[in-house]
């Protein structure tokens, strides 16, 4: 099985849009959990534009499942990370002024900084995952970092899958033999959609979660639309 974590920066920043607290995110990461899924996904950034640093102390007490917080390991996050202790930390080399993440880790030039802060989540016994393109040259000293996951960056595969490449996988099932050998765990994430998902699951071995923004959310209010149109216009008839 592989467990769904819904990230949940987009309500966030419907929420930011209008000041206030509508939608409520934590209301939101309840019934998420409600309806099943296995995980709670939040991706601070340092200017606070979707998920807010105060907002991961309070879904502290709030998220019953897996709670994943994604970032680049600065000072502030590490802080944030240690304090509230959540099942796992994905770390991300995301710039200030990204709009999304936009690459994985290059573990060779990277290897002591990510060990040395692999080192210190595992010592508070948070699981750890680094965010990496499918790229067998950044697994190869995986094991001395000593992540216990990765999490595969997945938005080359689905901008290729949409344009009909079904090869695009290729790489994604090279990393992940490779990891399964190495007895690291495998996430993935980035533009993972209902119409994607499926294909990528079907092939991915032992795919252990799939953290999902985006596209989850934009479906939701696709498939809702109507149901509350109708309800609007049975009121105002
Ligand atoms: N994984 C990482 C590392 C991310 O930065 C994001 C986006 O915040 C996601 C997964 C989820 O991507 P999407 O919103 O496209 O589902």
């Amino acid at each position: 099985m592989t467990k769904l974590s819904v990230n949940i920066n987009k309500i966030a920043t419907l929420r930011n849009a209008r000041g206030g607290n509508n939608p409520d995110l934590l209301e939101f990461a309840k019934n998420i959990e409600l309806y099943g899924a296995q995980g709670i996904t939040v991706h601070p950034r340092p200017d606070e534009r979707h998920v807010k640093y105060a907002d991961v102390y309070d879904l502290k007490s709030v998220v019953k499942t897996e709670f994943n917080i994604e970032g680049n390991p600065n000072d502030k996050f590490v802080k944030m990370v240690l304090d509230v202790k959540p099942t796992q930390v994905t770390l991300v080399p995301d710039a200030v002024n990204d709009i999304t993440s936009s690459s994985g880790w290059d573990t060779i030039k990277n290897e002591s900084f990510l060990t040395e802060i692999v080192t210190e989540f595992k010592r508070n016994n948070i699981r750890t995952s680094i965010f990496l393109n499918p790229d067998l040259k950044f697994l190869e000293n995986l094991n001395k970092i000593g992540t216990d996951r990765v999490e595969l960056y997945t938005e080359d595969y689905a901008v290729s899958y949409k344009k009909g490449n079904n090869l695009s996988i290729q790489p994604y099932m090279e990393c992940a033999d490779v990891l399964n050998q190495l007895n690291i765990g495998v996430n993935a994430g980035h533009d993972l959609s209902l119409d994607n998902i499926l294909f990528f699951k079907q092939n991915i071995h032992n795919l252990l979660e799939v953290s999902i923004g985006h596209a989850l959310i934009t479906e939701s209010l696709y498939l809702g639309l109507e149901s509350v149109i109708k309800s609007y216009l049975r009121k105002l008839a």
